[in-house]
This record gives structure tokens, sequence and C-alpha cells, in this order.
């Protein structure tokens, strides 16, 4: 389905990959699969970045004169993507980002999504929209070491879920997985993406 639809709120789980049916995807259905069989009847949506229309931020400073409104609101999903990204469902108050690595840091994609949190930057904190909410991250990686391989994507997540008032809880890291299908090869790396779903449903 293409499109996003912001009508009742669910918990999110989105994959950021552009590469469809990799390592993310598969994370992706992994984390949604654990928590629908740990909460059943939760209203739940697993999603792929890539089908979701984005447009970059402007830096036309519209939110500096007016916080917690964005310009852009209305020409794309962004906003309504960043709304339920930070209005999960209560049943299971957090809301997952799946992603690769790319270049040391997060693919373009999901960096625009993430710079258009900018509308929210100038509210105070009793006011933003992910007051009660938290965002869990899973990010993943071909290379097999490298302390510094999550540091510059987890750095802009963390000041990210800072504009937005989420509370961003401790994330997933993966190293080693290269080929599409290296996460579904691998039984130790999806026990330890199922064994993250159930410590964010024991969050709740
Ligand atoms: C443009 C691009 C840049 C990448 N940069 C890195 C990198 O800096 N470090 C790394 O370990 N892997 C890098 N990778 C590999 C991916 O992170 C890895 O293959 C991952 O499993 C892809 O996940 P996906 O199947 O969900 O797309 C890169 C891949 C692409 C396409």
């Amino acid at each position: 389905m293409n499109g996003f639809s912001s009508s009742g709120r669910h918990t999110l789980v989105l994959s950021c990959s552009p590469r469809k049916a990799g390592n993310s995807d598969s994370a992706a259905e992994l984390v949604g699969g654990e928590f629908a069989a740990r909460r059943p009847g939760l209203s739940l949506s697993v999603r792929r970045l890539s089908d979701i229309d984005i447009r970059a931020c402007t830096a036309c400073d519209y939110c500096a004169a007016h916080p917690g409104r964005c310009s852009m609101a209305g020409l794309d999903e962004t906003n309504r993507l960043l709304s339920a990204l930070c209005a999960p469902s209560p049943e299971l108050p957090v809301s997952v980002i799946v992603s690769p690595i790319h270049f040391y840091h997060l693919p373009a994609r999901l960096k625009a999504l993430l710079d258009r949190s900018q509308y929210s930057w100038h509210l105070p904190p009793g006011e933003k929209p992910g007051r009660d909410a938290k965002l869990a991250v899973v990010l993943l990686a071909a290379r097999r070491r490298g302390a510094r391989l999550f540091e510059g994507s987890l750095l802009t997540l963390r000041y990210v879920a800072s504009a937005l008032g989420l509370e961003l809880v401790e994330p997933l890291t993966l190293y080693g997985l290269d080929a599409p299908d290296a996460l579904s090869r691998d039984g130790e790396a999806q026990a330890r993406v199922r064994e993250y779903a159930r410590s964010l449903v024991s969050l709740s």
C-alpha cells in the first residue's frame, strides 16, 4: 500500500532501507511479529519508509515563528508520519526505527524524515508531541567491527528524540550483516532482534 494513514493510534515499526526485502525489512518483521505475539489485538503497523512520501526540510524557519507547526504539512506525508511516531498505541507506547548504516550514518531518506522533526524543536518540553512515548532503534551494518560504526546515527537519533520529546531507549546494533538475506540466515542475530522486541514490550 502506498501512502500513509494517520487514522487511529498504532504502534509503528518503520523499516528505513531503500533495499526491499533486505535485512531491515526482515528485522522489522521480526519486531512486529514479536509485538503481535506478546500483545494480541495490538493496533500495529509495520511500514517501509520508501513507500511514504517524504520531502526534505527547506529551513524556511516557519516553525521558529510558529512552534509545533510546519509550512510543509499537507504537502507530503512527513508530518503525519512524525505524528504517528510520536503517538503510538497506549497498549505499547514505543515506536521502532529499523535502519541500515550507509557510510557511517543513516540513509538519506531517513535523515530527510528526521530533519523534519525541526518543526517541534522550538516547543517547550511539556508541549512536545512525543512526551508520552518511547523511541527504540535497531541499526544494522555490514562491517564486523568498528567501535564508531553507529556513533553518528545514534547522536542524530538522540537529538531528534529530544526535539520530538520522545524517550530514546537503549538501541540494538548489529554488525556483520551485508547480503540482503544475511539476517534471515543468521539465527543468532534473529534471536537478538526478537529478544530486543520482547524487552520493549516489557518496558510498558
Ligand atoms: C550506500 C551504502 C552505504 C553503506 N555503508 C556502509 C557502512 O558505512 N558501513 C557498513 O558496515 N555497511 C555499509 N553498508 C552496508 C549495509 O549497511 C548493509 O548491507 C545492511 O545489511 C543493509 O541493510 P538492508 O538490507 O536493510 O538494506 C552500506 C550499504 C549501502 C547501500
